[in-house]
């Protein structure tokens, strides 16, 4: 009896200075607004006939020697080559820049229809080189560039930015702004949900279009790594659309076969120090299904004395403490979780929560139906898994966490933001997450990731930090 008692008044103690069992969940309360998006014509067509438009750029091989380049042009077909040329090289003169010529494809939804969407690979490229690429003819060329990543190896580092559930709101514009305005990320791990053209009547597809345009001055000069979340399904029986993806995956290409893939919606690429491996929480992912043997294989492919590092990107969180979205990637992280921690993944990203969540290193595999063993415990081999879905889209701010925090939680957040993943070797990477109502050299969470294969010691964290 005495000790059910001073367990009441401990219990009691702890409600009263708000400590819980599980790590921090932020004070900072964000001013809410309504998320809007901006208008169609905040992001215009570049003047004259037939430019060239929302033009992105991303990995097109399983090393980095490859860059697919994509572009719109909204009247015509041709011109659909991109001319192409190394730094210090034959800029002047048309002799001697390369030409890659695009797979053009349409499509239509409802009452739209697209624009002649291109997609070139460039191929043999060099590493770690800039290179400088034109798109259009005459008084409607525009002048891009990008540069390569270095050769895949165990202590290049890389710094890749993380963002997801991005939308085209003025929040949106805020996440995005931040991103471009920190010098530091040379390519994007995009975590699902892109234009949120779905939320409008009959998934107005211009909001497709404008979205192009306004992630544009990011997406042509440095690789987006896509992953598809729900709002690229774009499933609307009512008006006869019942084919899952077709907008996104008209508009975005992958390398998904160079990582012997049989779809666009799951594939790999290596980058500098790291294996990129992206999943489809929309697709099937049952034992023997085309994702299921894919991944399988794929983890045997990761060499960790090449790439240490081991990143997975989805869209549905697995570990996630907030009320929006509660548990819906639960069925996947039991189909292939105990991969995870046999393969020692370092970081999992997803999105689909628009809010900030970073959690412990646990897992929750030992359960059986008999065993009773049915919750997460402290892994030293787990992944650490962020929810970024905090990019600050139409749908709004989940603010409505589960209380008490969990323990597998570390660290939580309503507010809209970005990630910066700084690789620095084979052993340390410096991860931070800046919101947006701060400057950007702030971080308001950040910790030093140990990597899982090389140094799988217990990482220490520290928020509201300058890097
Ligand atoms: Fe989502």
């Amino acid at each position: 009896m005495t000790s059910i008692w001073s367990l009441m008044v401990f219990f009691l103690l702890l409600s009263i200075v708000g400590v819980s069992n599980g790590g921090l969940t932020s004070r900072y309360i964000r001013k809410s607004r309504p998320s809007i998006d901006m208008p169609l014509d905040a992001f215009p067509s570049p003047k004259g006939f037939n430019a060239p438009e929302q033009v992105h750029i991303t990995q097109g091989d399983y090393v980095g020697r490859s860059v697919i380049i994509s572009w719109v042009t909204p009247i015509k077909k041709y011109p659909n080559t991109v001319r192409y040329w190394e730094d210090g090289k034959h800029g002047h003169g048309h002799k001697h820049k390369h030409i890659a010529r695009a797979i053009t494809t349409t499509y239509r939804y409802y009452n739209y229809t697209s624009g002649f969407i291109h997609h070139a690979t460039v191929k043999r490229l060099k590493y770690d080189t800039l290179y400088f690429y034109e798109l259009g003819r005459g008084n409607v060329t525009r002048h891009f560039s990008f540069k390569t990543p270095p050769e895949v190896g165990p202590d290049v580092p890389y710094t890749f930015g993380v963002i997801g559930d991005l939308g085209q709101t003025y929040d949106s514009n805020q996440t995005f702004e931040h991103y471009v305005s920190n010098p530091k990320g040379q390519a994007m791990l995009f975590v699902g949900d892109l234009s949120y053209a779905d939320n409008h009547p009959f998934h107005d597809n211009r909001k497709w279009d404008a979205w192009g345009r306004f992630v544009e001055k990011s997406t042509a000069y440095q690789p987006w790594i896509w992953t598809a979340g729900n709002h690229e399904l774009d499933l609307a029986p009512d008006i006869e659309e019942n084919q899952p993806f077709k907008p996104y995956l008209h508009r975005y290409h992958v390398p998904h076969k160079a990582s012997q893939s049989t779809s666009p919606l799951w594939y790999a690429i290596k980058r500098a120090s790291a294996h990129i491996i992206v999943l489809s929480s929309y697709s099937a992912y049952g034992k023997y299904t085309p994702q299921y043997n894919w991944l399988q294989q794929e983890l045997q492919r990761v060499n960790r004395y090449e790439t240490p590092w081991l990143i997975v990107l989805l869209h549905s969180p697995w570990y996630n403490s907030n009320n929006y979205h509660y548990m819906e990637g639960e069925s996947m992280r039991v189909m292939f979780e105990s991969w995870f921690v046999q393969s020692k993944v370092d970081i999992v990203f997803a999105g689909h929560v628009h809010s900030y969540e970073r959690s412990e290193r646990v897992s929750n595999v030992k359960y059986n139906i008999t065993n009773g063993l049915s919750f997460p415990v402290k892994d030293p081999s787990a992944p650490i898994y962020i929810t970024i879905g905090d990019g600050g889209n139409i749908e709004g701010l989940a603010n409505n966490f589960t209380e008490p925090q969990p323990s597998y939680s570390g660290f939580r957040e309503a507010s809209f933001g970005h990630a910066i993943l700084d690789i620095r070797n084979r052993t340390h990477a410096y991860y931070t997450w800046h919101r947006n109502q701060d400057s950007e050299p702030v971080a308001a969470d950040s910790i030093w990731l140990y990597n899982r294969y090389y140094f799988p010691q217990e990482e220490k964290t520290g928020a509201s930090t300058m890097v």
